[in-house]
Order: structure tokens, then C-alpha cells, then sequence
């Protein structure tokens, strides 16, 4: 049976040179998106082989999807019931440039509607790309995180142009249901806008929700692209290779017909290794899932008991935990718990006006989530 294997301390510190290795001794790292796991087998072995061939070269990109091309399609088809045509599979170096290519080549020049809070990269997208950049926030007291409908039609109606929707959500770990996002869709049709679906944890949901994929949607096509990528799921984020997947034939000619140099920095090995995770992965992504369930569960636990007073709605997908911490009293809690042995990420960096929050990476072992929640409930007690 295929398990998820725990680093030591000493192992994390030697694979993950930013968040363990960038974060002080004695202090637990549970800040950026990387899991204290060991990278499951198959693409370990798929990654040591092909540095034993040599292939180091530039990746191959076939006109018709090629091997990754039908390595997401396979993997699509059996985790969402998705189908995609494998030609649809378009590479790009990470899930960032990704949206930032998308943005460039397919969207008007008009404002971007950031819902926020949002993936701290986000932030500067619409800028880089000569435009401006709408919030939309998701009220921090409301009953779920679904987007205000009204309020986006609204934005709209007042000119903006693309949606960037993340979905599953970081940081709120929220899941949009099928109606959201139907809903969203008929506010962006009404305006002929687009939407650029950021969707790097769709294959994180965790028991309970169900992940629908924007462009699995009827009347999305013409509209969206999805942006993938196996790197936060099988936690191979340094390999730099995401998937941009099209919806029809006109947007895969205007994303091809781009020179290269705007969109050619994806790696080999990068590719090798999404291949593997989408081919072979499934054992392991269920058995990460099983776990994440459990830290979930575990979480729950743990925060009545040293930390009452935090509020946290139900964590649909990820291994990011948002924790809603105004009630105890300080702006930025992050300096607080970061002092008392704990690193996570302030809510600032997510929703730069938005005092009292931080999200907390649970993908680590059942003993340190215990210690570190134990420590953020001393530092904050
Ligand atoms: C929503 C979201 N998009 C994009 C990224 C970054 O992906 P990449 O490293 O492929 O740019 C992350 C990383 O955590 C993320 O959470």
C-alpha cells in the first residue's frame, strides 16, 4: 500500500531550501505551499531516470499534446470525469506565468477582477500586464467564501474585462460548487469578459467536496482557459512545468501563434515529472488525501484546545489553513507566533488591508502540527 512518508527535520531542511531552509533553528516552518513529504516514488524514479539518459535537453512540444498532453487528459478524465483533448494541453513554466501569458495574449486591456483574499503572486499580475487590478472581497465575516455575484457583475458592468478565479481556493480553501460557478459564468457571459481559472489544487479537494472544473462547464469555452499543473499536489513545485488547457480550437491557435519567447521556460524534467505524477500518481494522491483529511481533523482538535477563539470555516481542499485570529487582538499575529516558534504566512501578504489573519500550512507530520499549534496558542494566549 502506498503511504506518505514524513521528512525528518534534517531531511525537510535538505529538500525544502525555502521554507525550512529559509526559516531560523527552533523555529517550525509551516508557512509556503510545499508538504514536509517525501515525493512519492514513481516520479522519483522517473526523474533519476531520465538524468541517467541525459535528458537534459529542451523538452519536446508536439503539436498534437504529446505525451503530457495525454498524460492530463488520462489523469483529468479520472479525477474530475473531465474530458480534455490532449491537443488542449498547452506547457508553460509554472501556474503563475501561466495566468500572466494567459492574461497577455488572450484578455482585453481592461481591469482584472482579483477576488481577494488572494495567492500573494496575484497581486501583481494585473499591473505586470498594463492593467489595473479590481478587488473583490469575499466578506471575512460572511457564512462561506463563494464570490458576491452582485458585486462582480457590478465590476463588469464598469468595464472590467477578465475574472481571475482560484478554484479550489488559496487561501480560504474553499471548493466553488457547481451553481457558484455556474453563476459566475452567467455574470461573465452577460459581459462578454473571460475568466482565467487558476486551478493548481483542483486535484487537492478533500473528502466532502467536489472539484468542477471551470471549462467543464457548458458555455465556458470560448471564454477560459483552466491553468494546472501537478506541482502543488505532488509537491514538485521546482520543476517549473504547468498546463495551460484551452477550451477551443481559436484560443490553442492564438496561445501557439505566440512568439516563443513570451512562453518558453518550461523545463524537461519538469515534464518528466508531471507525466509521472499524472500517470502514476493516483495511489499516492490518495493516500495524501487520507492524510490531509486527517491533519484536517486533527486541526479541529487542536485549535479548540489552544486556540478557542480562532474561527476557521470548513477546509474544503489544500493543506492551507485560514485562520481568522482577530480575536485575539493583534494585526499582524504572524510576528507574534513567528517570535513564540511557529512560521506561518501573515493574511497580509493574501489581503494587504485585512489585520488579524494568517494561514497555516497543515501538510506536515500529526507531531508537528501538535507543536505548532501548541506554540501559536502560547504566543497568542
Ligand atoms: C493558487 C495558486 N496559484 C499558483 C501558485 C504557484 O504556482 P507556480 O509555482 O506553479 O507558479 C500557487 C502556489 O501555492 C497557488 O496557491
Amino acid at each position: 500500500m502506498t503511504e506518505i512518508r514524513d521528512l525528518t527535520d534534517d531531511e525537510a531542511r535538505a529538500a525544502l531550501v525555502l521554507k525550512w531552509g529559509e526559516t531560523e533553528p527552533g523555529v517550525i516552518p509551516a508557512w509556503v505551499a510545499e508538504m514536509d513529504y517525501a515525493v512519492a516514488d514513481p516520479i522519483l524514479d522517473a526523474l533519476r531516470a531520465a538524468v541517467d539518459r541525459g535528458e537534459l535537453g529542451y523538452p519536446a512540444f508536439p503539436d498534437d499534446g504529446g505525451e503530457l498532453g495525454r498524460a492530463y487528459a488520462a489523469f483529468a478524465a479520472d479525477q474530475f470525469g473531465w474530458q480534455v483533448p490532449a491537443d488542449r494541453v498547452l506547457p508553460t513554466a509554472d501556474v503563475t506565468v501561466g495566468v500572466r501569458v494567459a492574461l497577455d495574449v488572450l484578455s482585453e486591456p481592461g481591469p482584472l477582477v482579483l477576488p481577494v483574499p488572494s495567492y500573494d503572486p496575484q497581486h501583481g499580475l494585473a499591473q505586470l500586464t498594463g492593467r489595473e487590478q479590481w478587488d473583490l472581497p469575499v466578506d471575512p465575516d460572511g457564512d462561506d467564501y463563494a464570490l458576491d455575484l452582485d458585486a462582480l457583475d457590478d465590476l463588469f458592468a464598469r468595464g472590467a474585462r477578465t475574472l481571475l478565479l482560484t478554484q479550489p481556493h488559496n487561501p480560504c480553501g474553499h471548493v466553488h460548487t457547481r451553481a457558484e460557478l455556474e453563476g459566475i459564468r452567467d455574470v461573465v457571459v452577460r459581459h462578454g469578459g473571460r475568466v482565467i481559472s487558476d486551478e493548481i489544487h483542483g486535484p487537492l479537494v478533500l473528502p466532502g467536496a467536489e472539484h468542477v472544473p471551470y471549462l467543464s462547464l457548458d458555455g465556458t469555452a470560448d471564454h477560459a482557459v483552466a491553468v494546472v499543473a501537478a506541482s502543488k499536489a505532488f509537491n514538485i513545485p521546482g520543476l517549473k512545468c504547468a498546463q495551460i488547457i484551452t477550451g477551443d480550437e481559436a484560443t490553442t491557435q492564438r496561445l501557439l501563434e505566440i512568439p516563443m519567447a513570451q512562453n518558453d521556460s518550461w523545463g524537461s524534467l519538469g515534464v518528466v515529472g508531471a507525466i509521472a505524477a499524472y500517470t502514476q500518481g493516483g495511489p499516492w494522491l490518495a493516500a495524501l488525501i487520507e492524510r490531509l483529511d486527517q491533519q484536517r481533523s486533527l486541526l479541529a482538535t487542536l485549535l479548540a484546545e489552544h486556540l478557542p477563539a480562532a474561527r476557521m470555516r470548513r477546509l474544503e481542499a489544500t493543506y492551507l489553513a485560514w485562520l481568522d485570529l482577530r480575536a485575539y487582538g493583534h494585526d499582524n499575529p504572524a510576528e507574534i507566533i513567528r517570535a513564540g516558534g511557529v512560521r506561518v504566512s501573515p493574511g497580509q501578504a493574501y489581503w494587504p488591508t485585512l489585520p488579524g489573519h494568517v494561514r497555516l500550512n497543515i501538510a506536515t507530520s500529526p507531531a508537528r502540527l501538535t507543536e505548532i499549534v501548541r506554540r501559536m496558542g502560547r504566543a497568542l494566549g
